[in-house]
């Protein structure tokens, strides 16, 4: 099985790399609806507005 990478709120069909172009997660949220669906992206999108990077494994270890 190939090792999946979390780089899209599926949820609202935006990527990480476009939800970058906020200010911050809350910002992203309010724009677009991220995150407030299924809620499984916010982790993953708050550690994208902390290190920047747009892809994460599925276990990332700076996960909370
Ligand atoms: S994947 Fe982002 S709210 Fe569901």
């Amino acid at each position: 099985m190939s090792e999946e990478l979390v780089n899209r709120c599926e949820c609202v069909g935006r990527t990480f790399a476009q939800l970058k172009a906020y200010e911050s997660f809350e910002q992203a949220q309010q724009a677009t609806g991220c995150g407030a669906e299924c809620e499984g992206c916010v982790p993953y999108l708050k550690l994208m507005f902390q290190t920047g990077e747009t892809a994460f494994a599925i276990d990332d270890p700076r996960l909370p």
